[in-house]
């Protein structure tokens, strides 16, 4: 890993899971990093809350880079509350990176393949977008925000950020598969997973670039939950005839949060140079090193 970097950093939600790995890594490179919280015990944080916000506290500091990765991340949230959560996830957002641009900050802003409508394979950066759901149309919104008002930003596009440890459907099908229950997976819904890791090292070199434009970063293909259930039972030699296959229903998943096509052209990204791993290989290293 590179060594020895020196400036100072801003991380915009620091309590993310993106925004956790961030500092870590930005640390270990050698920056000075500031982060925000909205929780008064986060030791060393800047308060900022986007629902409400005092930039005052933020404004004393001078920032070379800064993270975007505080947002309203549940697009069923940003579907039933649109004005609320538009207010934090567009205009207060945009309004926090107008600042930090006005005192000469390099912006990243982590955005979603959500942008697109799932129907065309492996779009590119240039491809057309058109968002079926709310928290899409407002990652598209600051996207275009930020081209019309040519504000220092690279805006990175990730599919699904996956953590280190086991959390959400791994982490129940895990606890099951270990007690010897048996689990459902989808099988008509895959995912393009990206280790979080490599997101923080990819939106590190980006503002170390100072690039701007859009930028794609997820797996080279997409793999269906179902074979990834059945993955984790073969990596952990757990039974396999515990997975068993469901189709999800539109009660289930509602269409406007699945996509036919998941993964992303990253061949941008790719030439920076940056791993784009496959689906397969991530799962197995990440469920292989799930604690016993
Ligand atoms: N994870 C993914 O698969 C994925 C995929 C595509 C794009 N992204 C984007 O990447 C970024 C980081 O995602 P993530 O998964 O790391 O996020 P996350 O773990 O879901 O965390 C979201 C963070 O935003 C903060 N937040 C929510 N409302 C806020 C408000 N009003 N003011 C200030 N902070 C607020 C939360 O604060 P609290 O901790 O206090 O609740 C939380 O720390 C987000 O912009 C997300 O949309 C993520």
């Amino acid at each position: 890993m590179e060594q020895g970097k020196s400036g100072r950093a801003l991380v915009v939600g620091g309590d993310s899971l993106v925004g956790s790995e961030l500092k870590v890594h930005c640390r270990k490179l050698g920056l000075t990093v500031d982060a925000t919280s909205r929780r008064a015990a986060t030791p060393g944080a800047v308060f900022l809350d986007l629902g409400d916000p005092d930039f005052t506290a933020l404004q004393r500091g001078r920032y070379d880079v800064a993270f975007v990765c505080a947002a309203v991340t549940s697009m069923q949230a940003c579907q039933s509350d649109p004005a609320r959560s538009r207010r934090i996830n567009v205009d207060n957002t945009l309004d926090l990176m107008r600042r930090l641009a006005d005192r000469g900050t390099h912006l990243v802003f982590l955005s979603s393949s959500q942008v697109f409508d799932g129907e065309t394979p492996m779009p590119d950066e240039a491809a057309p977008t058109a968002p079926k759901n709310e928290y899409g149309a407002q990652k598209l919104a600051v996207e275009e925000a930020i081209e019309r008002q040519k504000l220092p930003v690279t805006v990175l596009r990730v599919t699904k950020v996956l953590a280190d440890r086991p959390v959400g459907v791994f982490k129940g099908w895990f606890e099951a598969l270990a007690k010897g229950q048996a689990v459902q997976a989808a099988t008509n819904m895959a995912l393009s997973p990206v280790m979080v890791g490599d997101v923080a090292e990819a939106a590190e070199r980006l503002a170390a670039g100072r690039h701007r434009g859009v930028w794609h970063l997820g797996s080279s293909d997409d793999i269906g939950y179902f074979d990834a259930a059945r993955l984790m039972a073969e990596t952990r030699r757990l039974p396999i005839s515990l997975v068993q296959g469901e189709e999800l229903t539109e009660a289930q998943v509602p269409a406007i949060y699945r996509h036919r096509y998941v993964t992303l052209s990253c061949e941008k990204i790719a030439s920076l140079p940056m791993p784009v791993r496959r689906a397969r290989d991530i799962l197995d290293t990440l469920f292989a090193g799930f604690p016993r």
